[in-house]
């Protein structure tokens, strides 16, 4: 009686054991009951990529998820529909989902990265409650779809997020004030939406942003003095918005500035000639904007300039002979504005054509007509 009595309390405490560890090597039902919302709230017709996210673990075998391998919590979810991926090369399709992002995936608490982009279809709002729920987030990564509404206005409680993307959606709302408390954002990309009101004076609070690509939005007003506070930034696109002022001296100042990108906007005033000197700056788009007075004459042997557009301003004076002392011009663009004089001879202008120079005042030499 006694030994079969304490044979079977062995078998309970086995089956006790394998059932605490089972529990353990796979996802908590409750990650995977608000996947199963996620997913239901979509639908992806071409490549079938939730075709296996079926069984109890969805750390096991489902596609574009990860899991922490201590908790067993969802930690990415990565579902892109361009990518190199297998399937998408074997089926020659990109992807396409309709939908809409379920509320329910606030539960996944764990998720540090939230990548659902390039859908083309994907429509509806961000649930507001990821910016509350969702404080492990990394990485969030929502381009190329038709996401409209608001970017969360508590988006700045995401202390974590380093990644922020929403290119090439539908959203309305205004940049809100919390965006600035992101500390250790790097990567901000709300291009091509339809964001309106003007950025927030203190934007320059993002210390570790490298790369800011607001183009094509409705964004007003100047362009804030804090930016110079931003050692890190790389890449600043504002093109194709409604910006006016003139250009912030102190941007001419910046380290490690060396895509500028402000064509196409209303700004007006003088170029700073720092900005032009800055040997780092290789991209400098100032086209389409109102511009005025001479481009200062301060190239030289640093200069090193990808492309430089001044086209459509309206510049005035001569075009600056430091520009032959330039060490690389790869594309110039000086068209459209009021330069009058003789074009400077030197290799930065060699392989130029007229439509660089065209519709000026009174530019002469090569390769537009000789001077007289
Ligand atoms: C899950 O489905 C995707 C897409 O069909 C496939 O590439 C992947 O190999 C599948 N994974 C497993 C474990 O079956
Ligand atoms: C500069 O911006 C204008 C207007 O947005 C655009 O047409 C042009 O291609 C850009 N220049 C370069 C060199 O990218
Ligand atoms: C250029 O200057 C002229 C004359 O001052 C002005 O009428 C015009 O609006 C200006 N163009 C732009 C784009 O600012």
């Amino acid at each position: 009686m006694a030994s079969s009595s304490s044979s079977y309390s062995l078998l309970f405490l086995t089956l006790f054991i394998f059932s605490a560890i089972s529990a353990v090597t796979s996802c908590p039902p409750s990650d995977r009951a608000a996947l199963l919302a996620f997913k239901d709230a979509l639908t992806e017709p071409n490549l079938g990529i939730f075709h296996n996210w079926t069984g109890n673990d969805c750390c096991q075998g489902w596609y574009g998820l990860s899991c922490d391998p201590n908790t067993h919590r969802v930690t990415d979810i990565n579902l892109r529909g361009e990518s190199q991926d297998r399937i998408f090369q074997k089926l020659q399709l990109t992807g396409y989902m309709t939908g809409n992002i379920s509320p329910e995936i606030c539960k996944l608490t764990g998720l540090s990265t939230l990548v659902l982009a390039d859908w083309k279809g994907i429509s509806g709002e961000i649930p507001s409650c990821i910016a509350s729920s969702l404080s492990s987030l990394r990485i969030l990564d929502l381009t190329g779809n038709q996401i409209s509404g608001e970017i969360p206005a508590d988006i700045g409680k995401l202390r974590r997020l380093t990644v922020f993307s929403l290119g090439d959606n539908a959203i309305s709302s205004e940049i809100p004030k919390s965006l600035v408390n992101l500390a250790g954002l790097k990567h901000l990309d709300l291009s091509n939406n339809r964001i309106s009101g003007n950025l927030p004076w203190n934007f320059g609070n993002l210390r570790m942003l490298s790369r800011a690509l607001l183009s094509r939005n409705e964004l007003t007003g100047s362009i804030p003095k804090s930016v110079f506070k931003m050692n890190r930034l790389a890449d600043l696109d504002l093109s194709m918005n409604r910006i006016t002022g003139s250009i912030p001296v102190q941007l001419g100042k910046m380290k490690v500035l060396s895509t500028l990108k402000l064509d196409g906007n209303s700004m007006s005033g003088q170029i700073p000639s720092r900005l032009l000197s800055n040997s780092g700056m290789g991209i400098l788009n100032l086209s389409r904007n109102g511009f005025e007075g001479p481009i200062p004459d301060v190239f030289g042997a640093k200069t090193y300039f990808m492309a430089l557009d001044l086209s459509y301003n309206n510049l005035t004076g001569k075009i600056p002979g430091s520009l032959s002392s330039a060490r690389f011009m790869g594309h110039l663009d000086l068209s459209h504005n009021h330069l009058c004089g003789t074009i400077p001879v030197g290799s930065p202008f060699d392989h130029l054509d007229a439509a660089s120079f065209s519709d000026n005042d009174c530019l002469c030499g090569n390769p537009l007509k000789s001077c007289e």
